[in-house]
């Protein structure tokens, strides 16, 4: 197995990597949302560009549900924000959503040619590794924070990489994944607490959304794993 980990996400790059398994990472908040949002029923979750985009998808099917953000408040005219502790206390049974957000669904869409584009976040992190651990190649795109570094998400290719190493064989890894390793083994238990001290984790706190931070630093909570298809992203297993 090879793993490369892309630690900054920037909107307008070239992805040279389709034919690698692609993780998305979004940890505050959009992976989260999304395998939230499965696990409580939805049928497809399907990522969009722009607040434009959602509203006519809404516009032609109205069934549709919108969610997303906007400086990680929900946009007017939506349905529901992108708060997966919101998700986790509604029934999505058989539901239809549309979600963009600002920095997590551009990522996805950005790497939505690779060969599997799928969801990872602290919620789905052990279902995840028993799935990547029989693939060949690993991409880990952290979504970061309009192309700045975010904690959160590379200690979590950081975790994922500890154990990924701990239940297969891995041939090569590039330096940043090499360095999310080392952070997360030096970090050891502190890794979850040391996550909530990341920018984004201190401005949804300071705008009330503290508890999805903590929701979204809990390991295994579901066994979901996201997967993109043409309608959206459904579940895989
Ligand atoms: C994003 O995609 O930038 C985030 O998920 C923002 C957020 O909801 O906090």
């Amino acid at each position: 197995m090879k793993i490369k980990t892309k630690v900054i996400y920037y909107e307008k790059e070239k992805n040279p990597d389709t034919n690698y398994t692609t993780v998305i990472v979004d940890i505050l908040r959009a992976s989260s949302s999304i395998t939230t949002l499965l696990s409580n029923g939805a049928l497809w979750v399907k990522p969009v560009m722009s607040i434009e985009e959602a509203f006519n998808i809404k516009e032609k099917s109205p069934d549709v549900l919108l969610a997303g953000e906007k400086n990680a408040l929900k946009i007017e005219g939506f349905d529901f924000g992108n708060s997966p502790t919101e998700f986790l206390n509604n029934d999505f049974k058989g539901k239809k959503i549309v979600l963009t957000t600002t920095n997590g669904t551009k990522a996805v869409l950005n790497h939505r040619d690779n060969f599997e584009v799928l969801i990872g976040c602290f919620l789905n992190i052990n279902a995840l590794i028993d799935y990547l651990k029989i693939r060949e190649n690993i991409l880990l795109v952290c979504s970061g924070s309009h192309g700045e570094f975010s904690l959160e998400d590379f200690l979590f290719c950081g975790r994922l990489i500890v154990n990924l190493t701990k239940n297969c064989n891995v041939e090569s890894m590039d330096d940043a994944s090499k360095l999310a390793l080392k952070a997360a083994q030096l970090l050891g238990n502190e890794l979850l607490p040391y996550a909530k001290e990341s920018m984004h984790a201190k401005v949804l706190v300071s705008k009330g959304f503290e508890k999805d931070v903590d929701f979204c630093l809990k390991e295994n909570v579901f066994s979901t794993i996201p997967i993109l298809t043409d309608e959206g992203f459904k579940t895989l297993n």
